[in-house]
């Protein structure tokens, strides 16, 4: 049979009894894209979360909205362990961030990814790198080989930095009741994770976009939007 005659042809897959389907139709979707947002406490991370996802469905595109720590079965469980309270050493904790994530990774965003879904979490690593590097001291050599092990490589596609004075930011969390182990950490704390989630923005600018958070949620919500709906998918 000469080529690309019949239905049989090199270029489609056989789908049993003489039947087959073009190799477009059969082939995987193009992966989705890997979105997240980062930022202090109470820059309004879960508000744009929120409204990007709708935002993009709105577009026809699928969309999974995710959360860290967290995101799959076994890191809430970790979730629990870590915003409740404790004192961890801090590369327990960094482990346990890892941890979680990895699950998060390999039962949540990886299928999502691979299934053409967007994915948008609410937090990812610069989370870790901000917090338990710049906030408590954890070595920045500790959290990449955490994140050599958990992540194998494996980056945000796009990465949204919600920037705003903490005083506002922990203003804003306050008015939500009852805070978590982290907000309760103090001023010169979030103050260093504010920096080093700048200084993460300026070392990889092709994946990170600063956002000015102070603002109300519609201005920052219009930047987000314009930067999300700019960039095309990997
Ligand atoms: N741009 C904004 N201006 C004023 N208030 C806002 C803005 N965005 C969100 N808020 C409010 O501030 C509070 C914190 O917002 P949100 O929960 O979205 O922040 P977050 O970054 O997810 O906080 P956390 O790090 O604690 O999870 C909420 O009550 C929210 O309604
Ligand atoms: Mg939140």
């Amino acid at each position: 049979m000469s080529r690309g005659s019949g239905c049989c042809r090199a270029s489609r897959r056989s789908l049993g009894a003489g039947c087959s389907v073009p190799d477009a139709v059969r082939a995987p979707l193009p992966r989705g894209r890997f979105i997240t947002l980062e930022g202090g406490e109470g820059a309004g991370k879960t508000t744009q979360v929120r409204r990007l996802a709708a935002a993009l469905t709105e577009a026809g595109l699928p969309v999974l909205r995710t959360r860290e720590p967290g995101g799959a079965p076994g890191a809430e469980r970790i979730r629990s362990l870590l915003l409740s309270g404790g004192n961890w050493d801090p590369v327990a904790e960094a482990m346990l961030h890892f941890a979680a994530r990895r699950e998060h990774l390999a039962r949540t965003i990886q299928p999502a990814l691979a299934a053409g879904i967007t994915v948008i979490s609410d937090r990812f690593a610069d989370s870790t790198l901000a917090y338990q590097g710049a906030g408590q001291g954890l070595p920045r050599p500790v959290w990449e080989q955490l994140s050599a092990v958990a992540l194998e490589g494996f980056a945000p596609d796009l990465t949204l930095i919600l920037d705003l004075p903490p005083e506002t930011g922990m203003a804003r969390a306050a008015g939500r009741g009852e805070p978590d182990r982290y907000e309760r950490l103090g001023l010169g704390f979030h103050q260093r994770v504010r920096e080093a989630f700048l200084a993460i923005a300026a070392a990889e600018p092709a994946r990170c976009h600063v956002v000015n958070a102070a603002r109300g949620a519609d201005a920052v919500f219009a930047d987000l939007r314009a930067i999300v709906f700019a960039r095309p998918a990997p």
